[in-house]
């Protein structure tokens, strides 16, 4: 005697009542990335599809993200002014700040996260202030910008603050300083596990923030390790991180179902872009069905155990999943 399974995958009906995941667009985040000027969307040649743009661009695709019920972007700014302690980022008239009160006002149903760290305004392109002497980052001088960074983003009118720097005890720093100044109810989604990972390397080129000496691999982690995996974020949820995150994805799904066994927090994946390139260029080139295998793709995320996932596909997966 054997066991039938094909039963159960005789018709589509039948197959999506015994589905054991699905995706919805409840899952994404859209990451979008503004620049001052106006008019501005310049795609960026080696991420098709992802564009800068200035701020009455960013709003008219935000009109559209609403449109097709995708609501929910993760925003990076790249300024025109860097400096060794990105102090672009600390004052309340910044790129960003800007933005997120441009957008708030416009679309106050779109929940707008803020990614949290300085290599974007750093003119040497590390997370944080630089140690004179070793030339790494200031772990604790870092904290203290943070802080104030992740205040000037919340009276901006974030929704949810989400640093991605890799410094050591910045959950516990960024509630303090918010809860201080009224906004106890903002949550953190901490980039707990972020790996040192090649895959960033189109994202560096939207961004404009490639290190401009050395890499980040005395901050980010080591790909190789999963116990450190697992410890960096339960590090963060103890310092009160409302959600966690593995990133990048698809390298990582041993580590995302870890993760998931270990905590009972929200946990979202970040498919990042060199991973979105890949599948781009793999379709561009017709050696895959790029849509089914963007699709199958995400829910292998989902089946791994992430709850949100953090993705360029996010705007071509609502509009598939509307059709
Ligand atoms: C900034 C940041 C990076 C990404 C998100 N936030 C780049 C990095 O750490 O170098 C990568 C996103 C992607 O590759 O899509 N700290
Ligand atoms: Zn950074």
């Amino acid at each position: 005697m054997f066991k039938r399974y094909r039963r159960l995958r005789i018709n589509e009906t039948l197959r999506g009542l015994v589905a054991e995941t699905t995706l919805s667009k409840n899952d994404f985040i859209y990451p979008l990335f503004v620049r001052e000027g106006e008019g501005i969307k310049t795609e960026v040649s080696s991420m098709p599809g992802v564009f800068q743009m200035s701020i009455d661009e960013i709003l008219k695709e935000c009109e559209y993200l609403i449109s097709i019920d995708l609501k929910a972007i993760i925003l990076f700014a790249i300024p025109d002014v860097k400096d060794s302690v990105g102090s672009e980022c600390l004052c309340e008239e910044s790129i960003i700040s800007r933005t997120i009160r441009a957008i708030k006002e416009k679309y106050p149903e779109m929940f707008v996260v803020t990614d949290l760290c300085f290599c974007e305004y750093t003119d040497h392109g590390h997370c944080g202030i630089l140690d004179p002497v070793s030339q790494t980052v200031d772990n604790d001088k870092t904290l203290e910008i943070s802080a104030q960074q992740a205040v000037i983003h919340a009276k901006a009118g974030a929704d949810m603050i989400a640093p991605s720097g890799m410094m050591d005890g910045i959950i516990e720093t960024l509630r303090t300083a918010l809860d201080a100044n009224g906004f106890e109810n903002l949550p953190i989604m901490s980039y707990s596990t972020k790996f040192a990972s090649s895959y960033y390397g189109p994202f560096r080129d939207v961004a404009e923030s490639t290190p401009s000496f050395g890499d980040r691999r005395s901050y980010q982690m080591n790909p190789a390790n999963r116990l450190e995996a697992i410890e960096e974020s339960l590090e963060d949820e103890r310092q009160g991180a409302d959600i966690l995150m593995v990133k990048p994805a698809l390298s990582y799904l041993d580590i995302i179902r870890d993760i998931r066994n270990e905590s009972r927090l929200p946990l979202c994946v970040y498919n990042v872009s060199g991973e979105y390139a890949m599948l781009k260029n793999a379709g561009a080139a017709g050696l895959i069905d790029y849509e089914k295998v963007m699709m199958e793709t995400l829910m292998s995320f989902k089946r791994a155990g992430a709850n949100l996932i953090i993705t360029y596909h996010a705007k071509e997966a609502c509009e598939l999943l509307n059709s």
